[in-house]
């Protein structure tokens, strides 16, 4: 399974290279063979010895150029880093993404052969209009993306459970995740609100490929501990 951490705009560089090096260690003496990935915040990029996937939780379209406040590959390339977060929430609804830039960044890292795990989900006056409203609300994430690109990762992250302690029923995640699969056979992976508490239950679903943890993740004894649960239900 996929264990990611979206570390947002948490943690600095030091407090990252000490979290890398709690996780690494959790990892190689358990002898973890989850696929583990980190996103810390942009200035925490570095070429990390550790076998942890380190991501970029964002970047523009571009090698580089003028484009104030921005990194292009040129920077992801300097750390080796060949991983991306596109399309996460936040961004979408607080930073103001629309989904025609965000289809450019993930044809313009596809192109250069990136993972790339790409984020959906519905805000909650989708989910309360109803099924089908909600699902063609999602559809509408996917205009513009390759959903047979090999190095896709998708995660299915409804808006009003990130960072909110709310999360939809198990059998809900279960039939999202279900027909999901129906648009895309990459993996999927659950995100909003999970925690320690709730993980086990949600990677033990079906259709479920892995989680995608924020504020539980901060505490790498936590993450460590879901990453032990998906070590634990290999093979589920
Ligand atoms: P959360 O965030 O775990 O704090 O809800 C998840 C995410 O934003 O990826």
């Amino acid at each position: 399974m996929i264990i990611a951490a979206n570390l947002k705009t948490n943690l600095t560089r030091k407090e990252t290279n000490k979290y890398l090096a709690e996780v690494e260690s959790f990892v190689s003496s358990k002898n973890i063979t989850q696929e583990v990935l980190v996103f810390p915040a942009m200035s925490s990029l570095d070429t990390h010895d550790t076998s942890i996937i380190v991501g970029a939780q964002n970047a523009y379209a571009t090698k580089d150029g003028a484009f104030t406040g921005e990194i292009g590959s040129v920077h992801l390339e300097e750390f080796a880093i060949k991983t991306i977060l596109i399309g996460h929430s936040e961004r979408r609804h607080i930073l103001g993404e629309t989904q025609e830039e965000l289809a450019i960044k993930f044809n313009y890292y596809k192109d250069l052969g990136f993972k790339i795990v790409y984020c959906v989900g519905e805000p909650l006056e989708k989910r309360k209009a109803g099924k089908s409203e909600m699902m063609e609300y999602i559809s509408s994430q996917y205009k513009g993306i390759d959903t047979k690109y090999k190095n896709l990762i998708i995660a299915y992250e409804p808006v009003w459970a990130i960072g909110t302690g709310l999360t939809p029923t198990l059998e809900d995640i279960q039939e999202i995740h279900t027909d999901l699969k129906e648009k895309s056979t990459a993996p999927i992976l659950y995100g909003g609100s999970v925690k320690v508490t709730n993980a086990k239950d949600v990677l033990a679903l079906k259709n479920i490929d892995g989680i995608l943890v924020g504020s539980a993740a901060l505490y790498g004894e936590h993450f460590c501990s879901m990453i032990e649960y998906a070590q634990e239900l290999e093979g589920k």
